[in-house]
């Protein structure tokens, strides 16, 4: 048993409680590998923001789970190294599917877990919750929960079309289940196919793809139960298009790639939607890095000459994030 305490990280209840009161949301960044870590921790530092850092069950097995707790305490003192004093940086199991994967990372060290029983029937997703909160509180690690399913992919959870959650269901299911914060389902979705282009208008200046707004009527509707209580997004990449063309003139292929436009989700960040997450992004920032050396520099091949360029794309994508969109920068001084 490792205590997230012991390796510097802390949980989400004082960052989400201060994100509430200020009108901002904290990013949630996946990461898979040390260049992701190290632009995270890069981006957090400079602009000194609250971070969360997400691990999927899929990167748990890529990079193992014991390497990537001790990656998370070494984050930790390397913020303290690029002089931010006291990181506040929360290590999150991002969509937890079972009560063993849940309590195997609270035992490992993370600070914070989600356990994702939304494709569930609402009564097995509440019971499944409620055993992973009474677990996870014992050691002061907080919850994420959902409510509502989100069209396409939610790692193993498959969901062909979403299902808004229903803001009459929150207050029972919050109350029942001692959850931390509530991810709800609004129209966004995961990856970098959002949208399909027949659900999109086209904007006849820049030639683009326009989707559908998502549904603030539902945020609301949550938010009037729930005054103040923490709400999550996921799926809320904004699939920037100079990434996608980058990527394209460099020999891939991403068509009719759509994501959130970013406006929405600096409306979102400004409610009870305290934290976002953002992992398609900086899969799109690295990738077009990579594919941008490779295809100007055939001859290369140091890993550190393409990873090094992926690294200070995403490292540009994190700031811009916390700066220009979730507003969290300053906030953890
Ligand atoms: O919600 C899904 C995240 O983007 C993680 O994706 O399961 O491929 O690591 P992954
Ligand atoms: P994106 O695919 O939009 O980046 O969403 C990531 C996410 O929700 C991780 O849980
Ligand atoms: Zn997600």
């Amino acid at each position: 048993m490792v205590s997230y305490k012991e390796l510097g990280l802390v949980n989400t209840r004082e960052m989400f409680a201060k994100a509430i009161d200020g009108g901002y949301a904290i990013p949630a960044f996946n990461f898979n590998n040390m260049e992701q870590l190290q632009a995270i921790i890069m981006a957090a530092a400079e602009t000194k923001s609250p971070v969360i850092l997400q691990v999927s069950k899929g990167a748990r097995a890529y990079a193992n789970q014991t390497l990537l707790r001790y990656m998370a305490q070494g984050a930790v003192e390397y913020a303290k190294e690029l002089g931010w004093e006291k990181p506040q940086i929360c290590l999150h199991l991002d969509h937890g599917d079972s009560f063993e994967t849940c309590k195997s990372c609270v035992d490992y060290g993370f600070s914070s877990v989600m356990i994702d029983g939304s494709s569930l029937p609402y009564d097995e997703n509440v019971a499944l919750t409620k055993k992973v909160v009474e677990y996870a509180h014992q050691f002061d690690v907080t919850v994420e929960a959902e409510l509502g399913v989100l069209a396409g992919v939610e790692d193993e959870v498959s969901a062909e079309e979403s299902h808004y959650t229903k803001p009459e269901e929150v207050v029972d299911f919050v109350s029942k289940t001692g959850c931390d914060s509530l991810a709800i389902s609004i129209g966004t979705s995961h990856g970098a196919y959002k949208f399909k282009p027949e659900q999109c208008t086209l904007d006849p200046k820049t030639g683009r793809l326009v989707p559908p707004p998502l549904a603030f009527d539902v945020l609301e509707g949550v938010e009037k139960q729930l005054p103040g209580f923490p709400i999550v997004l996921h799926g809320s990449s904004s699939v920037p298009q100079e990434e996608v063309d980058t990527i394209n003139a460099h020999g891939g292929k991403l068509q009719a790639a759509v994501g959130i436009p970013e406006e929405q989700l600096r409306k979102a960040a400004k409610s009870a939607v305290c934290k976002i997450n953002i992992d398609s992004d900086s899969r799109l920032a690295m990738t077009a890095a990579v594919r941008r050396v490779f295809d100007e520099k055939p001859a290369e091949f140091d890993p550190r000459k393409y990873l090094g360029p992926a690294r200070d794309n995403m490292k540009k994508l994190y700031i811009h994030k916390i700066v220009n969109v979730l507003g969290s920068d300053g906030k953890a001084e």
